[in-house]
């Protein structure tokens, strides 16, 4: 380990240690075969402190994968909170319901299965938080969505902005990284966000709802 990376295992060992909960929905996904896409600890952490300090009640996801994020930010809502996940895989779906009931929080999430871009203009607007973590290439389109669906003052939450550095390799042009690309101009330029991006695994967009 480099010392950066000795100074991540001392953030996350004093901040961010998985439960045994945690750990074994990890490894049961690792058994299952599913993609090695998740969150890591270290990143849930900072997503629960982002929804406390916005007093997060209602949160929404898009893509739910196993339902490993889904454990970290149902366990950081307030008081009669709910998060509302959208995954499209059944099979994945399935896992991720297996995972809140096993952490206990399955009266507090609602796992919706289907397209986003289909299920995203039947929601009710008005939610805290909006974290997406899916496909990339509509990104732009989840964008779009997601600005309708927050209230003022909400938290707009994305995974991979930095897609594995490939965002800034600019010989590369396969359309899922053009659309992290173009999802994090429209973030950075779009006047009613105020936004930036943490460096955090694969970097974490976070950005504020300022103006409708
Ligand atoms: C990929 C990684 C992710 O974390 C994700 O949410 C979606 C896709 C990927 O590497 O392709
Ligand atoms: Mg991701």
């Amino acid at each position: 380990m480099n010392r950066s990376e000795e100074l991540q295992a001392y953030v996350v060992e004093l901040f961010a240690a998985e439960d045994a909960v945690l750990a074994e929905i990890r490894r049961e996904h690792r058994d299952a075969g599913l993609p090695d896409i998740a969150i890591s600890a270290e990143e849930g952490r900072v997503l629960q402190v982002l929804l406390r300090a916005a007093g997060a009640r209602r949160v929404l996801e898009v893509g739910t994968l196993g339902g490993y994020s889904g454990v970290w930010i149902a366990r950081a809502l307030g008081a009669g909170g709910k998060l509302t996940t959208i995954e499209i895989n059944p099979e994945f779906a399935r896992m991720a319901r297996r995972s809140f009931e096993k952490a206990g929080v399955s009266d507090r999430v609602e796992v919706l299965e289907g397209r986003a871009l289909d299920i995203l203009p039947f929601l009710e607007p008005g939610f805290d938080a909006i974290f997406l973590d899916a496909d990339k290439e509509p990104l732009v389109d989840y964008y779009r969505a997601s600005l309708d669906l927050l209230r003022l003052g909400g938290l707009l939450l994305c995974d991979n902005a930095f897609f594995n550095g490939r965002v800034v390799d600019l010989t590369d042009t396969r359309p899922d990284i053009e659309g992290v690309r173009a999802f994090n101009r429209m973030a950075a330029t779009d006047p009613r966000l105020l936004a930036t991006v943490l460096p955090v695994r694969d970097g974490l967009l976070v950005g504020v709802k300022v103006a409708e």
